[in-house]
């Protein structure tokens, strides 16, 4: 799963500017920080959509904010600390303004609890992934703390439980997600890979019924959304732990494959994206539904993390090199041009050059589009925390640059395929710093610019493709039709 950056205003800036709008408009002023997946893209916005229905509005800028969120990320040490320096650049503000909410919430806050309180103590809430939707509550209750007090500082008040299914339904909401929107279909991850802190900052799936989400996704539709990234840790397991029958008319539990035909039937959907799925749940039944469903992109992030069977196993990724090229096979057989994405991990403990040029052989074999390399980091709360983290930080690097390498070497090829082509691509902005061009992307999920009027953004177009590169493609608009 790629981790984008949410872009927000530096920290440095807080200094400078006095909070006289938000009291001037009489409303509290949101601001909320997302680091993280696009799960936690999707939370930041359900979490801003609460605090919208209680009369706050939301402020772009930090040092306007009367309360200030922090939605985290976990999965690498890194991750962590980026946090943490962002959370102590509000120290100071914090100190000139004590009215001011400091609030962290998501997997870090998940995992470490009350640990922030003693990193940052001027932090005043921290809020797991379960209790999302209680934040204006919780903001409430620490300002009545603070009145019952007598003091400004901080009330440590701490709301992790991962028991029961958050309510998590936008439609009461202005929808504010723009033209390619997410829908989370399912939280949490039943799997135990070694190397993996999510199951703990997410707990045990739970998916959204169907009728749930075409009720959603037809919500998100009519405020403007004409693609739907559907997301999931493993988003292939969707309906594992839903009753049998339900929002189906077929026998046994819904699955993706029911979700997608259902999606498939929406007015105005352009594009369905997945993000991400796991080889262990890649089905006929699957393979199927995305060959009978044209807005189904041709792409799928099927990460692999090594190409070393040894190491496969001392992750407990469930499955072997030989299963996923099965897997792969089964969905060529039914999408014969299906293109395909990987995460990898480099440097999991005892990776031996042996195994890692596995790794980079398997890459090329398979002929990835896209990928993302990590380095391995060692994670409290999971099994691999108590191997030896023993791949010297330097082998990680250079193993991180040659998988790079070859990485690009094996995009560039699959976009070269398309040279010449005619490729349908839906158009979603213009181009940054390309004055006169848009950015779209094909159904195999492919970057492609070329130049066009902005009126087509929002739209599927056909375009003819005449030079890539390992980002992407660029063309002239073809022929329509
Ligand atoms: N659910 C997704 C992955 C979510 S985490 C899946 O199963 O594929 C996103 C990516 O971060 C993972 O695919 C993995 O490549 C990487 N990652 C997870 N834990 C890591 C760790 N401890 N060190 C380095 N990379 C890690
Ligand atoms: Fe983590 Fe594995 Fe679950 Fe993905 S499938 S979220 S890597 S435990
Ligand atoms: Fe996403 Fe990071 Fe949590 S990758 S699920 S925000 S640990």
């Amino acid at each position: 799963m790629s981790l984008p950056r949410v872009q927000t205003r530096v920290p440095s800036e807080l200094e400078s500017h006095a909070s006289t709008e938000g009291e001037a408009s009489g409303a509290p002023a949101l601001h909320v920080v997302t680091f993280g997946c696009q799960m936690n893209k999707y939370d930041s916005l359900l979490v801003e959509g609460r605090f919208l229905q209680r009369g706050y509005r939301l402020t772009e800028r930090l040092e306007d904010a009367d309360v200030v969120l922090f939605n985290t990320c976990s999965v690498r040490d890194h991750a962590e600390e980026r946090v943490y320096s962002w959370v102590g650049a509000l120290a100071e503000a914090k100190r000139r303004r004590p009215e001011l909410v400091v609030g962290v919430m998501g997997c870090m806050a998940q995992r470490v609890e009350g640990e922030v309180f003693r990193r940052a103590s001027h932090v005043d809430l921290v809020c797991g992934t379960r209790q999302l939707t209680t934040l204006p509550e919780l903001v409430d209750e620490v300002r009545e703390r603070r009145r019952r007090s007598g003091g400004a500082g901080s009330q440590g008040l701490i709301e992790t439980s991962l028991e029961g299914a958050m309510e998590v339904d936008r439609r009461s909401e202005p929808y504010r997600d723009g033209l390619v929107g997410h829908l989370a279909v399912m939280r949490g991850c039943d799997l135990n890979c070694t190397y993996c802190v999510v199951p703990a900052t997410r707990g045990r799936v739970q998916s959204r019924p169907i009728d749930d989400l075409v009720a959603e996704a037809r919500w998100m539709i009519e405020g403007g959304a004409r693609v739907l990234t559907l997301l999931g840790q493993t988003v292939n397991s969707y309906g594992e732990d839903l009753p049998v029958g339900e929002g189906t008319g077929r026998r046994g539990r819904p699955g993706l494959s029911d979700l997608l035909r259902a999606l498939q039937e929406l007015e105005g959907l352009e594009r369905i994206r997945l993000i991400t799925l796991h080889p262990s749940y890649v089905t006929r039944a699957l393979a199927e539904a995305i060959r009978d469903c044209e807005k189904v992109d041709r792409f799928l992030p099927l990460p692999v993390q090594s190409g070393s069977d040894r190491i496969l196993r001392a992750m407990k990724r469930g499955y072997t090199t030989d299963l996923y090229r099965e897997r792969i096979a089964l969905l060529r057989e039914e999408v014969p041009d299906i293109e395909l994405g990987s995460d990898w991990i480099v440097g999991f403990p005892s990776e031996t050059d042996e195994d890692f040029e596995r790794s980079a052989a398997f890459l090329d074999e398979i002929g990835f589009v896209q990928n993302y390399v990590f380095q391995y980091s060692p994670r409290p709360d999971t099994r691999a925390f108590a191997l030896p983290d023993d791949v010297p930080i330097a082998a990680k690097k250079e193993r991180n640059r040659i998988l790079l390498e070859a990485a690009e070497r094996s995009s560039l090829a699959r976009m070269e395929t398309r040279l010449g082509g005619d490729v349908s691509a839906f158009v979603e902005a213009t181009a940054p710093k390309s004055p006169g061009s848009l950015r779209a992307r094909t159904v195999h999920n492919l970057p492609v610019r070329f130049e066009g009027d902005e009126k087509l953004i929002g739209t599927t177009v056909r375009v003819r493709i005449e030079a890539a590169s390992p980002y992407g493609l660029s063309g002239a608009l073809a022929e329509q039709g």
